[in-house]
């Protein structure tokens, strides 16, 4: 009888100790994914997959006359990266220069295309699949 009297008293307590911490839990991961939600993915180019925003049409005009816009959906950089990518256009694959715009098509390769996108996890790294 004591030992059944124990176990309920157990079991009572630990339901209160989920309870408590299972609580505030959800309410973080909510306000989490409300935030998440406000970030919500930009509106893409169907034709091109390039994310419109006013800096979109001069990327069109300069970033899509000699390869496919995925060269840029596909990659991830800094600002200092994609300036790099450009500074290697320039100088090896006739890319002409931008003067004036230059910065803000930084901008916007940084904005969207930088290393980690906004709103997304990052991808899982599984170490070992293990057998099933
Ligand atoms: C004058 C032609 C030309 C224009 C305009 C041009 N590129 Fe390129 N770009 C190239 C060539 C050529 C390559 C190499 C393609 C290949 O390897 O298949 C390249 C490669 C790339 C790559 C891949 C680089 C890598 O390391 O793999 C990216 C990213 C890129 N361009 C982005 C851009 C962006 C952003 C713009 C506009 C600011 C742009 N390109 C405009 C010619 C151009």
């Amino acid at each position: 009888m004591k030992y059944k009297a124990s176990i309920l008293i157990a079991t009572l307590i630990a339901i209160t100790l989920l309870a408590c911490e299972t609580k505030p839990q959800t309410a973080a991961s909510t306000t989490e994914e409300t935030s998440v939600d406000a970030l919500v993915m930009p509106e893409v180019n169907e034709a091109t997959g390039l994310v419109m925003d006013e800096t979109f049409p001069l990327i069109i005009a300069n970033c899509t006359s000699c390869h496919s816009a995925k060269l840029i959906t596909q990659n991830r950089a800094t600002r200092e990266g994609w300036s790099s990518m450009i500074d290697w256009m320039q100088a090896t694959q006739g890319l002409w220069q931008f003067d004036d715009h230059e910065p803000q098509i930084l901008d916007y390769l940084a904005k969207y295309y930088g290393p980690v996108e906004t709103g997304r996890r990052e991808n899982l790294r599984v170490e070992e699949w293990y057998e099933l």
